[in-house]
């Protein structure tokens, strides 16, 4: 069960208003006066262990003084917590280690559209960001090396991008069926819910660092041009929308591919002892001994590759009369039908005949 209420109570130090550098920022740290991290000492500051929180800024190591409760609970004594409409479902271990990066070939204009717009798009965020993803057995020079700090900061402005195209297109399918006064078969839940996870992906970061003004200015830039452009694409051709998202959703499975293996390899060591969030815990229902920084990446990650999965399937789909298979309860349930959970993702990758052909 999610509560806000409860997974709220953190009370990271406010990131300067003064940002150092153009990809400014700031690394939540915690003491507890040992140099052990312990993730309930750290999130529920207890009377008798005073717990105070620091902001480590990549020039300056003064601690910001301003205290601010990032997304607090409801202040309302009435309320206990607030429940998540959608629950997570549970992934194993053997689940999210099955997850392979994976493509989708491209078959004819369409994908190719979707295709060319996506490596567009992430040849200009790597570019702006002096990102370079290595090659198999490339050593990159050491000005592309990948921090803690980086990561944090491209996986905040990512997710905060990746949760605009299924509440998009969920909106505009309500609204397609308020209008036409039609059922919609099931689509709108999914995609509304994966936005939802999307956000979740990115509160769990927002836990981990805060982004300073200049991160806000860009993700409030990106989400006007993205939202809009979507909006409009998905207007015109919401089948190429779905193969858009299945293509990022690849890229996405790539990128933390890349920073679990970072982190496997010992290349950033701060994540070594660094504990999930709670909120990330609650959400994803994560055992007792599979709560570290390796098992959130491997959690987001598998997230990624059923996004990858649904957005495919779905543009294969009739987007005027097919039901969404992922909502639909089938006359034969024996056979082999898409699910909502990754049981399914085999050790191959994410391709499923029947639904791709
Ligand atoms: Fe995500
Ligand atoms: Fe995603």
């Amino acid at each position: 069960m999610n509560s806000l209420a409860t997974i709220s109570r953190v009370r990271p130090l406010r990131a300067t208003a003064r940002p150092q550098s153009v990809l400014y920022f700031a690394m939540r740290t915690c003491s507890t006066g040992s140099s052990t991290w312990n993730r309930s000492s750290c999130l529920v500051p207890q009377r008798s262990s005073p717990v105070f929180y620091t902001a480590k800024r990549p020039i300056s190591s003064t601690p910001q003084p301003q205290i601010k409760e990032y997304f607090p609970p409801p202040e309302n004594p009435a309320v206990k917590e607030v429940d998540s409409a959608w629950a997570h479902p549970v992934y194993t271990e053997a689940q999210m280690q099955n997850v392979r990066v994976a493509h989708r070939e491209a078959r004819d204009w369409s994908d190719w559209v979707a295709l060319g717009t996506v490596r567009f798009f992430r040849w200009g965020m790597d570019w702006i960001t002096g990102y370079k993803h290595p090659g198999p057995g490339q050593q990159l020079p050491a000005r592309f090396k990948m921090t803690e700090q980086k990561w944090l900061t491209r996986f905040v402005f990512l997710e905060s991008v990746a949760g605009v195209p299924g509440m998009v297109g969920g909106m505009l399918r309500h609204l397609r069926s308020l209008r036409k006064m039609k059922r919609d078969n099931g689509w709108i839940e999914t995609l509304l819910e994966e936005a939802f996870n999307e956000r979740m992906h990115l509160l769990t970061f927002l836990k981990l660092a805060e982004p300073g003004w200049f991160m806000r200015l860009m993700v409030l830039g990106a989400q006007g041009v993205f939202f809009n452009g979507f909006f409009l694409a998905y207007l015109i051709s919401p089948r190429i929308c779905h193969r858009f998202v299945g293509y990022l959703e690849e890229e996405a499975v790539l990128t933390y591919t890349r920073a679990i293996k970072e982190l496997e390899s010992g290349h950033l060591p701060e994540w070594n002892q660094l504990e999930a969030p709670e909120i990330a815990v609650q959400y994803w229902k994560m055992p007792e001994d599979k709560r570290t920084m390796r098992d959130l990446l491997l959690y987001i990650r598998a997230d990624e590759a059923k996004h990858r999965e649904v957005n495919h399937t779905l543009s294969n789909l009739n987007q005027a009369i097919d039901p969404n298979p992922y909502q639909t309860k089938y006359q034969n349930p024996v056979r082999d039908h898409p699910s909502r959970g990754i049981e399914n993702l085999k050790a191959t990758g994410w391709e499923r005949k029947e639904i791709f052909s």
